[in-house]
């Protein structure tokens, strides 16, 4: 790790909206000493309320905590309706295509365009609060219509990313027994046209038989199959809907949008969140950590496919009243500079990005950055998972000319909005240390009784007060929700949030992540569930059994690994390899395909069964096996794994 410490620009923080550490603790110690105070002010002052609440957290339900009950507000007049009288002619959204196609839609447009999407649902698919809409959508501005056209309507949005599998996609449908999905012909990327259309009907010829329509837009006008009656062009029906639909006043505690992350067991998770919370803290992280400012151009180069378009794409953004990128395509095509050409063009004030895209940036142009004019870049922000030094370097030096902040942004799906990250115009930097909590974001490092663990330790990172943008449930399924969140770690005798990673706290009070303590592992800022992708390596009939493991990836961060016990071990072959990630393909997407896969007579088990993955993933990296293997059925089966390992 870089010893150095980066402080903030004078420059620049003497402008910020929160210029220094001793404004940061004095909202810290407000939100220690009042809690519900501190969430108060900032709820009355950010949020247009329809009618007022009249409790701000209630935690008579615990872990089912409650905030700003029977408030009334709607998240698509908290991004939009509101700004029109001062905003209607600013950008709400630039939209860059994959082949460089630009397009400039103000808040007077995104509002026509939103209200008409939603009268399009409403009127021609009788879509109403509570029902549940899959989008399966590339990234263009209609996905973004869509989900403010959903909120508007009070109808629950679940985007599935586009690269899942039309079983994945299938599962998710059928899991919140979706009304409609609104999908593309495909879209573009890389020059070339791409397929959407045809995996979401592969999925609906499975099952998710809940699915009354198909709302198709097009996008690539590529040749699609058509299923009269359940498929609808978006493109021909949306011109002759009005423009005015009146918002539903939505009750604080109203689901908002559902979306589904990998866990270390079972299927995926239902993650909900709901509607006041959510969208007080998504536009209050974006404030602060972006530290935004008048006629900012954000870029959050993520899809809306995951959390983090969900909140730094979509709503934090237009919620704040900024102006935010959305890009088609991949930020190497069609050369290493298409990134930084973008923020030149587009005058970007702030590049937010994952760790592995910052490693792929690097490594194929090195000096790009160099050829644009990147000086409206006041903030670079990284999210998904540690970045390392030399990328941190990299994109600090290079990208940022040694002169914007690199805010180091930790957070989950579940927590709906950032939890640490650096403050720009306050803190000072330690590279690859998410630094504090964010001002109301009380987070603690501990054991599993509650116990502080000691400075310089690895222990749990948990999230010991509630918090407005949390998770609220897992869709149908509570008790998962209690036990996957609420289950491991108790503080004063109360159970409290317990995010899955491990983290250190220095003797600066600094904190750092140190990555899952579960079965959970990060490919290019993913989560994968190694679990997951052992069901669906499950499902060739040559397998046996299967263990997966993480292993450091030079640019995923982690990649995939898989031991294979095969039924017949004489089948072991590398197009067999090639077979089983066809697969994982089928099962899940291109995503959670192998990096390796070795085929091993056995996996080394202890006397009970459990597999003792802890000894693979030292294999597949090399480590030298330090754990006890006496206590294995089989204690040679590691070195045998090991000479396997090795010869691959
Ligand atoms: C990891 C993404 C280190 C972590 C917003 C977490 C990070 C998981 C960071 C959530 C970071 C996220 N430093 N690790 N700055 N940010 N993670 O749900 O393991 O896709 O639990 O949300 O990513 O991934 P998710």
């Amino acid at each position: 790790m870089l010893k150095e410490i980066f402080k903030p620009n004078p420059e620049f923080a003497k402008d910020a909206l929160i210029p220094s550490m001793d404004a940061y603790w004095k909202l810290q110690n407000k939100a220690i000493e009042d809690y519900d105070g501190f969430w108060k002010d900032f709820a009355d002052e950010k949020i247009e309320w329809l009618a007022p609440y009249d409790k701000v957290l209630d935690e008579s339900d615990a872990p089912f905590y409650k905030w700003f009950t029977n408030g009334k507000l709607n998240v698509s007049n908290q991004c939009i309706d509101r700004h029109l009288e001062t905003k209607a002619n600013q950008n709400a959204i630039i939209f860059e295509g994959d082949k460089g196609d630009v397009e400039h839609i103000t808040y007077a447009q995104l509002s026509q365009r939103v209200n008409k999407m939603a009268n399009l649902l409403k009127n021609e698919f009788g879509v109403k609060k509570g029902d549940r809409v899959v989008l399966y959508m590339p990234m263009i501005p209609e996905a973004a219509y869509a989900m403010l056209a959903c909120t508007r309507l009070g109808a629950i949005h679940s985007i599935v990313f586009g690269g899942f599998s039309s079983a994945a996609l299938r599962d998710r449908i059928e899991d919140a027994e979706a009304k409609i999905v609104i999908t593309a012909d495909g879209a573009f990327r890389k020059g070339k046209p791409y397929m959407l259309k045809n995996v979401v009907d592969e999925a609906l010829t499975k099952g998710a038989k809940s699915i009354e329509a198909v709302l198709v837009v097009k996008r690539n006008f590529e040749e699609i199959t058509w299923k009269e009656g359940r498929d609808h062009a978006y493109n021909d029906l949306i011109d002759a809907q009005s423009d005015v639909c009146p918002f539903e006043a939505m009750d604080s505690e109203d689901p908002l949008f559902l979306l589904y992350t990998s866990g270390s067991t079972g299927k995926p998770k239902g993650v909900l969140h709901t509607t006041a919370g959510y969208i007080l803290w998504a536009q209050m992280t974006m404030e602060w950590v972006f530290d935004l400012r008048k006629n900012d151009v954000f870029w959050c180069t993520a899809d809306v496919g995951w959390i983090t378009g969900h909140t730094y794409i979509v709503y934090g953004p237009l919620a704040a009243g900024t102006t935010t990128l959305m890009f088609e395509g991949v930020p190497t095509y069609p050369d290493a500079g298409r990134a930084w050409k973008m923020v030149q063009d587009h005058n970007i004030t702030q590049f937010y990005t994952a760790p592995t895209a910052i490693r792929l940036l690097h490594k194929t142009g090195e000096d790009e950055p160099k050829k644009y004019d990147l000086s409206k870049l006041r903030i670079l922000g990284t999210v998904g998972e540690p970045i390392d030094p030399h990328a941190w370097k990299w994109y600090y030096e290079t990208v940022g000319n040694s002169k914007c902040a690199i805010v180091d942004t930790y957070w989950q799906t579940e927590t709906g909005g950032h939890m640490i990250s650096p403050l720009p115009g306050a803190t000072a930097i330690k590279p690859g240390c998410a630094t504090f909590a964010l001002p109301g974001i009380i987070a603690e490092v501990i054991e599993e009784d509650g116990t502080p663990t000691p400075v310089g330790e690895k222990g749990l990172m948990c999230i010991t007060r509630p918090w407005p943008s949390m998770i609220r449930n897992i869709w149908g399924d509570p008790e998962r929700f209690k036990k996957a969140y609420f289950g491991d770690c108790k503080k004063e005798g109360k159970a409290v949030y317990f995010t899955g990673d491990g983290a250190m706290i220095d003797e600066d009070g600094y904190l750092t992540i140190t990555g899952r303590t579960d079965d959970v592992i990060n490919v290019s800022g993913h989560r994968m569930g190694t679990a997951e992708v052992e069901a669906a390596i499950d499902e060739h009939n040559a397998v046996a059994t299967v263990a997966v493991v993480g292993v450091p990836h030079e640019i995923k961060g982690e990649g995939i690994f898989a031991y294979i016990v095969l039924k017949n071990p004489e089948d072991a072959s590398e197009e067999l390899k090639v077979a089983i990630n066809k697969v994982i393909k089928a099962e899940i997407g291109a995503i959670a395909l192998c990096d390796g896969i070795a085929f091993v007579p056995d996996l080394p088990k202890t006397r009970s069964g459990k597999i003792m993955r802890r000894i693979l993933r030292s294999i597949v990296k090399g480590e030298e096996i330090t754990q006890d293997t006496s206590t294995l059925e089989d204690p040679s089966i590691v070195a045998i794994i090991e000479g396997i390992v090795k010869e691959s």
